[in-house]
């Protein structure tokens, strides 16, 4: 069987299913080699369907035989599915196939990690499993039959009934294909139990290799929070007796929702404090709670085809994160989730991959779970709810759940509920959803007599295929601060609809300085020149945690940006404002650990391209490096007091408090190590007694090229530990010299435990590469060389992470002409080897442009 080329699918074509599923029974005769298939469907003709023949998607499946109606048909079978003539009314499909687990590379549809069975359906995994409609649309229940030789044998839903080598399982909610789930091997559960405000008694497992079973307890902490935030925030209960996790080394994501079954990249769902950071079981907390939110957003309502995703993952990302600010603040986790947006949104709408939430075609689906679906996607759901209030976000996801539980939903049926429970016209609110690219709002004010005018113009800039944009619904939260900082008028939530629009506010006693854009209220660049002086009082004043936070990064950008373009040391007025907030108790750690973070390489990057420079990535670094040398220098005394003060006493507890002083005593600590020749890292990596202050230890230490004695000392230490050997690989390339980071990470790929084919291995290496902005850049292009050599290894065994890295070259078009070729050259070579998936061939197409 060939390939048939590529081809586009548009939004626009979308058609009803001919045929709809009412059941489906799957039979599994496991085997590494040859796994049979058995599967048995009963299709009826779909009353609004607009497809005539009927198709079964398919792909790499061996047909061993098919009926209808119980008779012999012999369908005609192309490299993506079969069609066959079929009965006009309902009939019974079954056909038997055999497919290859163990040489299922690209961990998609049924696939072996470390000897056990896993699958993964979403987008279109399905149809490398057997024969079927493999869209979201097309719901059915389902009933699984697994025979093998594996101790655990689990599917979605309940289990009926089970012997030995055998296990049969019935899930009573129909479900779209990509939901499907199966898992066999020898696992253990840590187990627990939750009963839902309905009165459910739900039995909770999250199984694990038997290693692992130490690692479990908080993920299953965080699973229980999550049912009860989801019942008492959305009044969403769970619908089940049982719900499965299971953990696997092999994911090419972080995990999947399916029914009843979640799967886990083990690295999302493993904790304990030795061998996980603060970071890591924040990250966990908030994965498991979005993959169980995902039960009624995402699978009691689906969506109708794979354009509508931002359905799910928008809306599920924004319910997870507000969750974690639940639990661990909203103030710092706003502040994080924008530092995300800017970070991988905004630089994705900057460049040749940019499309808009819902996007109007793709070639590969796969393709389209980024950034702008997920992050830019939840933005849309916070933004409607500033604009219809809580109350009214409250009606109408209500309204939602009511009117859509078991379907398969649209965008235009979401937005419809926003304006039946509201009475808000959201016609100009769409636009968000088609328009690509980010849009700046440009402010400008005058003051007289009294009255001030704050004039917001609005600017969205051309995108691949959208030369042309229109003014959007934006809200803009804004308070006015009195020169003393006092507040004189408190947030207020301006609607902007066109491209400029003055708003008054009278009877002012001086000049104010204005808080715009307060708790990031829309994800638009703000275009707002203030004076050093007015971003001082921001600081030091605005009742806006997240402005106040902001005001802080725009000095620090400035002082960052002098530094670059004429080698400045830093204005004494930013030093003086962030010894204010360092030694402020008042303040919570965490979030005067986000104000002395600087910000990164990149995000000086995006300011000199955003002022028409062009970026020099080695002198960016090295100026940060001046600016950090400037700041240790001039807070020396508060910070060494700061780090006595914030050290915590007694057993490690992961929760936001602790956590907080930790992170403010590591940032601290990384300044403080540029003038102590590492002493004090040394002493902390001597003495931690949890992975957060060894692993921040040790990278102090690199960072002042000290580390290498530890580095040694922490690989004998965790080299039996497979997630601790990810950070050993990533920490040592992302705080290389610039000069070495190539080098470091290709002698990498030859140490024994480079596992190349394992996601987590491959992308702690060569995610920590395409990360150092400096190292990956080098001027003669061997970090270009580098990475798509092994992309170009990788691509014919896993392309979905293959097509995610190549991302890495997506800003080609900021740098100086040598690079720009340099990576064009890199991005060629990859275009033109022979057999390129259709993942990575859409990608490198789209950067090349
Ligand atoms: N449904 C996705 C998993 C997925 C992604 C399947 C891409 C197929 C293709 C899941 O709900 C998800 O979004 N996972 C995220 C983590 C989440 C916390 C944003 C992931 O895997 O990165
Ligand atoms: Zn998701």
């Amino acid at each position: 069987m060939k390939d048939s080329a590529p081809q586009t699918v548009y939004l626009a074509d979308y058609a009803a299913p001919g045929w709809l599923v009412d059941s489906v029974h799957l039979t599994f005769r496991l085997d590494p080699e040859t796994t049979r298939v058995v599967s048995r469907i009963a299709f009826r003709p779909n009353p609004e369907g607009t497809q005539d023949r009927f198709y079964l998607d398919g792909e790499n499946l061996k047909l061993i035989g098919a009926t209808i109606d119980g008779q012999p048909v012999t369908p005609e079978i192309t490299a993506t599915g079969l069609t066959c003539p079929v009965p006009d009314g309902p009939f019974v499909w079954e056909a038997d196939v055999e497919i290859a687990p163990a040489a299922n590379t690209a961990l998609d549809g049924l696939y072996m990690s470390g000897g056990m069975y896993c699958t993964q359906c979403e987008a279109e995994g399905f149809r490398k499993i057997t024969y079927y409609p493999d869209r979201p649309d097309v719901m059915g229940i389902f009933s699984v039959r697994i025979e093998g030789d594996m101790p655990v044998l689990l599917s979605n839903g309940n289990p009926v009934a089970s012997g030995d080598g055998w296990a049969e399982w019935h899930d009573p909610w129909p479900k779209p294909a990509y939901l499907f789930a199966l898992v066999a091997g020898d696992l253990v559960a840590h187990s627990d139990r939750f009963t839902t405000t309905e009165g459910r008694d739900v039995a909770l497992n999250i199984w694990v290799r038997p290693g692992d079973l130490d690692k479990c307890a908080f993920g299953m902490a965080a699973l229980k929070a999550s049912m009860v935030w989801d019942e008492q925030v959305y009044g969403r209960a769970y619908d089940l007796d049982l719900f499965n996790i299971v953990a696997v080394d092999d994911f090419n994501m972080g995990a999947m929702e399916n029914k009843g079954l979640n799967i886990f990249n083990s690295s999302c769902v493993l904790a304990k404090s030795d061998t996980s950071t603060d970071a890591d079981f924040e990250r966990i907390e908030a994965i498991i709670a979005h993959e169980y939110f995902h039960n009624w957003t995402g699978n009691r309502i689906t969506c109708r085809d794979w354009f509508q995703l931002c359905l799910k993952e928008g809306l599920t990302v924004f319910r997870d994160q507000t969750f974690t600010g639940d639990l661990r603040g909203h103030a710092v986790k706003r502040i994080d989730d924008a530092l995300t947006l800017r970070a991988r949104q905004f630089r994705e709408d900057a460049g040749p991959l940019a499309h808009p939430v819902r996007p109007a075609s793709f070639v590969e689906i796969n393709n389209f779970y980024t950034a702008t679906v997920y992050e830019k996607g939840a933005e849309l759901v916070g933004m409607l709810k500033r604009l219809v209030g809580d109350d009214g976000y409250r009606a109408a996801l209500t309204l939602y759940f009511d009117r859509h539980d078991g379907q398969a939903a649209t965008i235009e049926d979401w937005l419809q509920c926003f304006t039946d429970a509201t009475g808000r016209d959201l016609t100009q609110f769409a636009l968000w959803y088609a328009q690509a690219g980010t849009p700046q709002i440009t402010v400008t004010d005058d003051f007289v007599d009294g009255t001030y005018h704050l004039t917001l113009a609005q600017m969205t800039p051309p995108t691949p295929g959208q030369p042309d944009k229109q003014p959007l619904h934006i809200p803009v939260a804004v308070g006015l601060l009195a020169p003393d900082g006092s507040e004189v008028v408190p947030t207020r939530m301006l609607e902007m609809t066109q491209a400029r629009q003055t708003y008054t506010f009278a009877d002012l006693a001086a000049r104010p300085i204005p808080s715009v854009l307060r708790d990031f209220s829309a994800p638009v660049i703000l275009n707002h020149t203030q004076s050093a002086a007015d971003r001082g009082v921001l600081l030091a004043h605005d009742s806006d945690p997240f402005n106040r936070w902001e005001a802080g990064r725009m000095l620090a950008r400035d002082v960052l940006l002098a530094a670059v373009r004429d080698g400045k040391a830093p204005d004494p007025a930013y030093l003086d404002g962030l010894r204010a907030t360092l030694t402020d108790d008042q303040l919570h750690p965490a979030f005067r650990a986000r104000i002395l973070a600087l910000p990164s390489e990149q995000d000086v990057a995006d300011a000199l391209v955003r002022a028409g420079e062009t970026p020099d990535p080695e002198r960016i670094h090295s100026a940060r490096r001046q600016v950090r040398q400037a700041i240790a220098t001039a807070l020396d005394a508060q910070m060494d007091a700061v780090f006595a003060t914030m050290q915590v006493p007694g057993p490690y507890d992961p929760r936001a408090e602790d956590a907080g002083r930790r992170t403010l005593s590591n940032t601290v600590l990384s300044y403080l190590t540029l003038l102590d020749a590492g002493h004090r890292a040394a002493a902390q990596y001597e003495g931690a007694d949890n992975m957060t202050q060894q692993i921040a230890a040790l990278d102090c230490l690199l960072d002042i090229g000290a580390g290498q004695e530890a580095l040694a000392a922490f690989r004998a230490q965790w080299q039996g530990d497979r997630l601790v050997m990810d950070k050993w690989f990533g920490l040592q390339i992302a705080r290389s010299d610039p000069a070495e980071t190539v080098t470091r990470a290709e002698s990498l790929t030859r140490d024994p435990a480079f596992d190349w084919k394992n996601p987590n291995r491959f992308r702690s290496v060569f995610g920590a590469l395409a990360g150092h902005m400096a190292g990956f850049h080098r001027q003669d292009g061997a970090g270009y060389d580098l990475l798509a050599d092994w992309l170009i290894k990788l691509d014919p065994l896993n392309p979905q992470t293959t097509a995610r890295m190549v991302t890495a070259f997506d800003a080609m078009a900021r740098y100086d002409a040598t690079r720009q070729e340099l990576m064009r050259a890199a991005l060629t070579r990859i275009a033109r080897t022979p057999n390129l998936s259709r993942d990575t061939t859409e990608m490198v197409a789209r950067i090349l442009g």
